[in-house]
C-alpha cells in the first residue's frame, strides 16, 4: 500500500511517500527555521502562510523523488493535531481535497503518534508492552503502549515541553533558535557537574515532568552570578558552556529518572525515544545506558526522522488504514488532540483534559 503522508502542524511543511508503513520512498521537508529565527520562536500567522505556499511543491517533489504518480497513491495520511490551528488546516484541507479528487481513503493522524512510528523504518518490530518517551518542542510525554494503537499517558509535562525549555534557556544564553542543537554543541565543552540545577518534583506525587522551574533556576543563576548572555558574533564563555552542560544534564536526568522509575512499575519490553529532542546525543547515550541497565531494548529514529517529517505520519496512518480506520470529509484539525485511549482500573481517562502545545 502506497501512502502519501502530509505534515504541517508547526513549522515544517513535509510530504512523504511510504510503502506498507515501513519503506520510505521519499520524504521531503521545507523547514521554516530561517523565517522564524528573527523572532526567536514560531510565529503562527507566518507559519500558516508559508505552509500554503509550500504544500503543493512539497507533495509534487515527494511524488517525483519516489518516482510514483498521484494515480498510484492508495491513501493519504495527514496530521490532524495537535498543533497550530491555521498550520494544521492547510494540511488537512489539502489532504481532504486531494483524497476527494482521487477518490481514495484518507486518515487524520495524531502528530505524537507519528513520532512514536518514526522508529518503524530503521528498527526491529516493536515488542509490546512498550514505553515511548516523546520529547520535542511542543510535547514531553511518557506513554505506556500495551499493544499497537493503545496509549496511556504515564507522565506528561505540567508546563514547558523539554524542547521548549532548551529553546528558552538558549535564548537566555544569547544563542540562536532553535536552541536544542546550540545547547548540545556548547554542552560538549562544558562541565555538567559544575552547577546543581533542581529536578522538579510534582507535589501531588504524580510522575509528571516540569521544566519551567529549571528555566527559572537558570535565569536566577545568570542574574546572581552576573553572567551576560553571549553577544552576537562572540564566542560563548566557559561559564555559559558550563550552564549549557549542567542544564542539559538536568533535563536528561529528569526524563530518564522518571522513565526508570515508571519502568519498574509497568515492565515494558521496549523503550522508544523520539521527537526533536531525541536528536540530542547526550540523551541518546544516557537512554542507551539506561536500556542496558534495565535490559530494555531502546529504539531511536535516525536524526532526520526525529524532528517533524511526513514519513512518520504515513507510517502511523498505515497502521490505522490497515485496520479499516479512515476519516471522512467532516474531519477537521484538532488543536489539542489527545493520545490516550487506554483506560486502566483507576479510571485514568477521567482525569483533567491534557492540552498539548506545539
Ligand atoms: O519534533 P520537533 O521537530 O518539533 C515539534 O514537534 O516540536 O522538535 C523541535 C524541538 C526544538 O525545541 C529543538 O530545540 C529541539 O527539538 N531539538 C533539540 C535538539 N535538536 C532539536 N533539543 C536538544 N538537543 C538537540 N540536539
Ligand atoms: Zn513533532
Amino acid at each position: 500500500m502506497l501512502i502519501l503522508g502530509i505534515e504541517s502542524s508547526c513549522d515544517e511543511t513535509a510530504a512523504a511517500v511510504v510503502r506498507d508503513g515501513i519503506e520510505i520512498l521519499s520524504s521531503v521537508i521545507s523547514s521554516q527555521i530561517e523565517l522564524h529565527k528573527p523572532f526567536g520562536g514560531v510565529v503562527p500567522e507566518l507559519a500558516a502562510r508559508e505552509h500554503l505556499e509550500k504544500i503543493d511543491p512539497m507533495v509534487d517533489e515527494a511524488l517525483a523523488r519516489a518516482n510514483v504518480s498521484l494515480a498510484e497513491i492508495d491513501a493519504i495520511a495527514v496530521t490532524q493535531g495537535p498543533g497550530l490551528i491555521a498550520s494544521l488546516l492547510v494540511g488537512v484541507c489539502y489532504a481532504k481535497a486531494l483524497a476527494f479528487g482521487l477518490d481514495i481513503p484518507f486518515v487524520g493522524v495524531n502528530h505524537i503518534e507519528g513520532h512514536v512510528y518514526s522508529i518503524a523504518f530503521e528498527n526491529p518490530a516493536v515488542e509490546y508492552p512498550a514505553f515511548a518517551l516523546i520529547v520535542s518542542g511542543g510535547h514531553t510525554n511518557l506513554f505506556y503502549i500495551p499493544e499497537p494503537g493503545k496509549y496511556k499517558v504515564v507522565s506528561r509535562t505540567r508546563d514547558d515541553a523539554a524542547g521548549e525549555a532548551f529553546d528558552k534557556v538558549a535564548k537566555m544564553l544569547g544563542l540562536e533558535y532553535p536552541g536544542g542543537p546550540e545547547i548540545e554543541k556548547l554542552a560538549v565543552e562544558g562541565d555538567a557537574r559544575k552547577i546543581k540545577f533542581p529536578v522538579a518534583k510534582i507535589s501531588d506525587g504524580r510522575p509528571d515532568f516540569s521544566f519551567s522551574g529549571l528555566k527559572t533556576a537558570v535565569s536566577r543563576y545568570l542574574r546572581e552570578n552576573e553572567i551576560a548572555p553571549t553577544a552576537k558574533g562572540e564566542s560563548p564563555s566557559p561559564e555559559i558552556k558550563d550552564i549549557a552542560a549542567s542544564f542539559q544534564a538536568t533535563v536528561i536526568k529528569s526524563l530518564l529518572g522518571t522513565t526508570e522509575k515508571m519502568a519498574a512499575e509497568y515492565h515494558p519490553k521496549t523503550l522508544i525515544v523520539a521527537g526533536g529532542v531525541a536528536c540530542n546525543n547526550a540523551l541518546r547515550e544516557a537512554a542507551a545506558t539506561l536500556g542496558a541497565k534495565l535490559n530494555l531494548p531502546v529504539y531511536f529514529p535516525s536524526k532526520h526522522l526525529s524532528t517533524d517529517n511526513a514519513a512518520m505520519i504515513a507510517a502511523a496512518g498505515y497502521f490505522h488504514l490497515r485496520r479499516g480506520e479512515r476519516s471522512d470529509l467532516r474531519m477537521t484539525a484538532d488543536v489539542s488532540m489527545r493520545l490516550q485511549n487506554f483506560e486502566n482500573e483507576d479510571g485514568e481517562l477521567k482525569r483533567k483534559k491534557v492540552r498539548y502545545r506545539l
